[in-house]
């Protein structure tokens, strides 16, 4: 039985068409992701599946259980990491954690145990104790992570657990997601960041305007671009023979010199570099500097709605 089913959700706010006819499965034990710009309907969503606001139609079901209108399992079975942080700043952070264990019904010696559990997966240990006003902008959204936790549950949303973080802390939150996932819990991640998506997430349903664009594995999804690799190799020197040179090589495609750059494109290109790096090397070329550009999520963006996914 499917885990989590998604069929033809609509939402409207006024004459917002919010969420737009969308449907998708997530099976049990895999990190699924929604990716999209901002408005693309990604929280809307997922206050939907968390039971926070109803649809105008459509199904969500748990198990095969409707969530609105069945008893079903999903409450005491789902954590949610909302995109706005939800702490009491004055309390420490061992005592937001206390709370939100109340909330779940856990209390005692147990909760205690969970809560130095929890403090250690986000990593804040030595700190829990402080006030959350002290905490930076990553430390709470670890914290906030930490919340949604506590009760062990079965599904995990994250809503952009990463927006306006520092690089540290954003690290820490993307490993929590995969030992999380290594451990048994079934992830559902939105994000903007492409990068992000192809790193965590199993699958990945792109949303833009409150419907599924396009939907697949990371290689699916790139593979919808006749993507083609580019390399452009800096030289000390610009020589005008040498694109003609690197073109005889098998698999480049294209090579263009535009003042000291030579741009060399290819389907798979990356495979010859070292022919070229060579090939260069042989006729006194000296590389100050060599980027790699391989197809990612924000062409096939790109590509599906002519707009960059990031503004
Ligand atoms: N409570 C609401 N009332 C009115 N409009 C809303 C509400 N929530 C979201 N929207 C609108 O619905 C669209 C989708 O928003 P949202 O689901 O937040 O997108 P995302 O999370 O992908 O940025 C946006 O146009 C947004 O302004
Ligand atoms: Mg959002």
């Amino acid at each position: 039985m499917t885990f989590l089913k998604v069929e033809n959700l609509y939402k409207n706010f006024g004459s917002t068409k919010a969420v737009d006819g969308i449907s998708f499965e997530v099976n049990r034990g895999e990190v699924f992701g929604l990716l999209g710009p901002n408005g693309a309907g990604k929280s809307t969503t997922i206050s939907a599946i968390s039971t926070l606001i109803p649809p105008t139609s459509g199904e969500i079901l748990f198990e095969g259980r409707n969530i609105f209108t069945e008893e079903n399992s999903l409450r005491q079975n789902l954590g949610v990491v909302p995109q706005d942080i939800a702490l009491y700043p004055t309390l420490t952070g061992y005592e937001n954690l206390n709370f939100w264990g109340n909330m779940y019904g856990l209390k005692g010696s147990g909760l205690k145990k969970r809560i130095g559990e929890v403090t250690e997966i986000i990593g804040l240990n030595g700190r829990i104790k402080e006030r959350v006003d002290k905490y930076s902008g990553g430390m709470k959204r670890r914290l906030n992570i930490g919340a949604a936790l506590l009760h062990n549950p079965k599904l995990l949303v994250m809503d952009e657990p990463t927006v306006g973080i520092d690089p540290q802390s954003r690290n820490h939150i993307l490993d929590t997601v995969l030992e999380l996932n290594r451990q048994g819990t079934t992830i559902i991640y939105t994000s903007h960041y492409m990068e992000e998506a192809e790193y965590l997430c199993s699958r990945i349903c792109i949303m833009d305007q409150g419907r599924i664009i396009a939907s697949g594995t990371k290689e699916q999804l790139i593979g919808l671009v006749k993507g083609k690799t580019r390399i452009s190799l800096r030289l000390d020197k610009a020589d005008k023979d040498m694109p003609e040179r690197l073109r005889s090589i098998k698999g480049v495609a294209s090579a263009e010199l535009m003042k000291d750059e030579i741009d060399i494109s290819g389907e798979n290109v990356d495979i010859v570099l070292s022919e070229i790096i060579a090939r260069v090397t042989e006729h006194g070329g000296r590389i100050s500097s060599i980027d790699v550009r391989k197809p990612n999520l924000e062409e096939v963006f790109l590509h599906l709605t002519g707009k960059a996914l990031r503004d």
